[in-house]
């Protein structure tokens, strides 16, 4: 049985007001984390402040690290940084950040393994693009981000691993895959992550579908065989709203 996890990435919005206002509304109102792993991916300016108000129910994540542990890299944050802020979690290889911050395959891979060795927990991100997808070479596209990302990471710490799967056009569009197709890509992802390792560590890796989730449409989900949580934009910015998500899971 995989725990299910639902995830909120909130992207570049809200004040440190709206960020801690919105962990005090949720602190008391959360599932037990034996049910349900909520996580938050915060930006990293507020990090600190939440994980020392974070509930026992919450874990909080940060949304991208360098693969660095030090260095010239102006601007950038690295996995030993991320880690003393007491994240437990970090998204690897969002679309946004391949998009906007040129982040490549490669870069991801490095990135995966910075985590593991960090002992942050990567939730690693990966999607087809419109044109794949009108191109019918979703899986292709999928094949290759998974088995480059995965290059090199021990069948230890991809137990531990979480996969969000987010059809770049389904990402902030309010378009989005059924819950049918996502589960058929989420047990494509699977069989990659079994060629590469082996069944019983490809069961233990939780896969989440993300792109334009909502309340209304979260339950549909869940209820997959192969998919076992969300990752939610625009739907976890309201404190109420990622309640009643993190509640779809029960
Ligand atoms: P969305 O974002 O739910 O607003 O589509 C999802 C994501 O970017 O992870």
């Amino acid at each position: 049985m995989r725990k299910p996890v639902m995830a909120g990435n909130w992207k570049m919005n809200k004040t440190r007001d709206e960020a801690l206002q919105f962990i005090y509304t949720i602190n008391q109102s959360l599932p037990t984390s034996t049910e349900v792993e909520s996580i938050i991916f915060a930006p990293e300016i507020f990090l600190r402040c939440l994980v020392k108000r974070q509930g026992n129910e919450l874990k909080i994540g940060a949304q991208n690290i360098h693969y660095a542990d030090s260095g010239e890299f102006t601007g950038e944050l690295s996995p030993v940084m991320a880690k003393t802020t007491g994240v437990t979690h970090v998204l690897i290889g969002h679309n946004e950040r391949r998009k906007y911050a040129n982040e490549t395959d490669e870069s991801v891979n490095l990135k995966v393994q910075a985590a593991f060795k960090h002992d942050l927990i990567p939730v690693l991100c990966c999607g087809e693009t419109e044109f794949e997808y009108d191109n019918n070479t979703t899986e292709e596209s999928l094949k290759r981000q998974i088995t480059i990302a995965l290059n090199g990471v021990q069948k230890s710490n991809v137990e531990n691993l979480i996969i969000a799967y987010e059809p770049v056009w389904a990402i902030g569009t309010g378009k989005r895959a059924t819950s049918e197709v996502a589960n058929n890509e989420a047990k494509f992802i699977r069989s990659i992550v079994a060629s590469l390792y082996d069944v019983q560590t490809s069961e233990k890796v939780r896969i989440l579908y993300g792109g334009s989730v909502s309340t209304d449409t979260v339950t549909g989900y869940i209820s997959q065989s192969d998919i076992d949580g969300c990752l939610v934009g625009k739907a976890s910015l309201d404190p109420a709203s990622f309640i009643q998500l993190v509640k779809a899971c029960l």
